[in-house]
């Protein structure tokens, strides 16, 4: 995994167009502007993504130990020399209190794997953030011994069960007018349940914000992703090499998770005013449907964030 340079940052934020805007921030926080007709209050939210914390004790076994002793050597070669990813999880629920944000969002490998130690710190920073929050899973958050598969998740969901409803998650919530859904496609997929639940939502017809873990399929952010993984490790992806999807553990597109994306690229989807993800690690602002925008959050652990400001048109 490589960190963004600055300069790379910044190129990526100038991407930021049509109805959202950016500009570098301090810790390279990413700003996006959204106008929403008809809000009543501006609205300030703070994204954050792929922290990917290392946190672990004597309370797992020595393999585990082991294992993570190894996941937090990968991520203290990329970061600034004496920080770490503990102490930059730290920072970004610092700035979401000091800028008295109105929502703070997770999207997932907030943790790199499930340690109790993990678990506790991250309840332990969910308790001190003035904000309400939502916090939805990666990957990595559930993931523990190699293995990325449905059951696993399955297994881990008990331990997330205060932050999220259901499994896989996909929890709505109201702010100002707003409604904010954190979607769990963390295995690529999105099920008929969860579906039926964020058309609900929009058959309302009040704005609302998606934020979930895998980026949508875009033509416009592939090459990129590709570039970086070496795989279109995007949720709607096609182009797959069968091998390399074996590698990465990505199983064959379930036929909800199909007809979510092309609704989500239709008027269908109705008053959704943006798209925010993390995974791919890299920062990337494009269409998904006319004058809609996916925005992707480069890792935590680079000390990206986004700030995202909705107000009235
Ligand atoms: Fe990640």
């Amino acid at each position: 995994m490589m960190t963004m340079t600055p300069k790379q940052d910044t190129m990526a934020a100038r991407q930021d167009t049509g109805q959202g805007t950016a500009k570098q921030g301090t810790a390279r926080q990413q700003e996006t502007t959204i106008r929403i007709p008809g809000l009543i209050n501006d609205l300030t939210l703070m994204h954050v993504t792929d922290c990917h914390l290392t946190e672990c004790d004597e309370r797992e076994t020595a393999a585990i130990r082991e294992a993570a002793r190894n996941r937090a050597k990968v991520f203290a070669d990329q970061l600034d020399g004496g920080d770490t990813t503990l102490g930059i999880f730290q920072r970004f629920i610092d700035d979401s209190n000091e800028q008295q944000v109105d929502f703070t969002v997770f999207t997932g490998d907030i943790i790199d794997f499930p340690s109790q130690a993990n678990l506790e710190t991250i309840r332990a920073a969910y308790d001190r953030l003035n904000s309400p929050f939502l916090y939805t899973l990666g990957n990595h958050d559930w993931y523990f011994d190699g293995r990325f598969t449905d059951e696993v998740r399955a297994e881990a969901y008990p331990q997330f069960r205060d932050w999220i409803s259901t499994t896989p998650g996909c929890d709505v919530r109201t702010v100002g007018g707003v409604k904010l859904i954190a979607l769990d496609n963390s295995n690529y997929q999105v099920t008929r349940e969860q579906f039926e639940t964020i058309r609900e939502a929009a058959a309302l017809d009040e704005p609302y914000l998606l934020f979930m873990h895998i980026p949508m399929y875009l033509s416009g952010l592939v090459k990129d992703v590709v570039d970086k993984w070496k795989a279109p490790i995007l949720m709607g992806a096609s182009g797959w090499d069968p091998e390399v999807r074996e590698a990465w553990q990505v199983r064959h597109q379930d036929e909800s998770t199909g007809e979510f994306c092309r609704w989500l690229a239709s008027p269908d989807s109705g008053n959704i005013r943006g798209i925010f993800c993390g995974h791919v690690h890299l920062n990337h602002t494009d269409a998904f449907r006319e004058g809609r925008y996916q925005y992707v959050t480069a890792s935590g652990y680079t000390s990206t964030s986004r700030l995202i400001r909705l107000i009235a048109d």
